[in-house]
């Protein structure tokens, strides 16, 4: 495994982390779930994202469990708040940041987060309170860095240009071969601005693997058959991005990698990136991700690869 510093922290990462949206305290068995986690620190990933809102806080108390008595300088845990845990407990206001944090800390039954992460912008609270408010938790030392997932350039740029606030270190944005919108803007802000990517879905929850066929039933164990992990796949496994998706498998064949190693990669070509977060059902597929770490792309292959998505990724 190769690890990446991100953005201004000091703060290594695993370039291939294990993310836990549907999966951990969601669709994967109980025992599977600790599976696979036990199997990414064997396998050297030591990022683990999740969120409050995963599970309803299932995916935090899964992890908590999973990484009990283990040295907890020995991984680095990245959670999220934003999204509605009850009718009234949504949002960044200061007063959620407090609860929802305290709540995540005895869910991960830890006393900290390395990065706490706000999952969405809050138009409903004043920028400022946010900021001041995460700048509490981490001078309590209740969190180590702070990110944001999903803002706008000029959302981001508003945030830096508060004083006395604590600086963003961390964004996650959605991030594939399907999926290119943050290149031309968020990504080189941020690299000024010494902001690292942690990138979500970088396998487009599996299409990428090539497991679905166009105009083909998907396969009896795949997300897309859940009916707890399949609700956001629609646009996904259109037959136009199936049809383009397949004809990435004879390039991943000819460059000797599999599917999932290319479209990881891939997303790491750029230095931007400082790790791709990757879900699992099955250790197996931990394994399989996690050696994608290292692995480079031929300029050839990366140019056949726009060459064969352009008409169905989105830039
Ligand atoms: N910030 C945000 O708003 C946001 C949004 C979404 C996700 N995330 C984060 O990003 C993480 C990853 O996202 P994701 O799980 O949606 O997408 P993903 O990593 O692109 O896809 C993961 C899914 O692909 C399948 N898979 C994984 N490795 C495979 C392999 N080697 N071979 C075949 N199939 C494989 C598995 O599903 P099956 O085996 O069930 O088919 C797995 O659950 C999340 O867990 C979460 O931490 C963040």
């Amino acid at each position: 495994m190769e690890y990446r510093r991100l953005g201004d922290s000091d703060l290594l990462v695993s370039e291939v982390a294990l993310g836990s949206w549907l999966t951990y305290g969601g669709g994967v068995a109980r025992d599977q779930a600790i599976a696979c986690v036990r199997r990414a620190l064997d396998a050297g990933i030591t990022l683990f994202d999740t969120a409050n809102v995963y599970g309803g806080g299932g995916a935090e108390s899964l992890l908590g469990e999973a990484l009990a008595g283990i040295d907890r300088s020995s991984y680095i845990l990245a959670t999220k708040l934003f999204f509605p845990m009850s009718p009234r407990d949504h949002g960044l206001s200061a007063a959620q940041i407090h609860k929802q944090l305290d709540a995540s800390l005895r869910r991960l039954r830890t006393d900290h987060v390395d990065l706490y992460q706000c999952h969405r912008y809050d138009p409903e609270t004043p920028l400022e309170e946010t900021m001041d408010a995460l700048s509490e938790v981490v001078r309590a030392g209740k969190v180590r860095y702070i990110g944001f997932s999903e803002w706008t350039p000029d959302q981001i740029r508003r945030s830096l240009d508060l004083p006395g606030v604590e600086h963003f270190v961390s964004s996650q944005p959605q991030y594939s071969m399907l999926w290119r919108a943050p290149e031309p803007e968020v990504f080189p802000l941020c690299a000024q601005k010494g902001i690292g990517q942690i990138v979500w879905s970088p396998l487009a929850q599996g299409v990428l693997t090539g497991k679905y066929g166009p105009g083909q039933a998907p396969p009896a164990d795949s997300r897309a058959r859940s009916d707890d992990m399949n609700w956001a796949m629609g646009g996904l496994l259109r037959d136009d991005v199936l049809e383009a998706v397949q004809a990435l498998g004879p390039l991943a064949g000819e460059a000797g990698l599999t599917m999932a190693t290319m479209a990881i990669a891939w997303v790491l070509r750029r230095p931007e990136v400082t790790a791709a977060i990757v879900g699992a059902s099955r250790p197996e597929q931990v394994d399989a991700n996690a050696a994608a770490s290292g692995t480079r792309l031929s300029d050839d292959v990366l140019a056949a690869v726009d060459r064969v998505l352009a008409p169905v990724s989105r830039s």
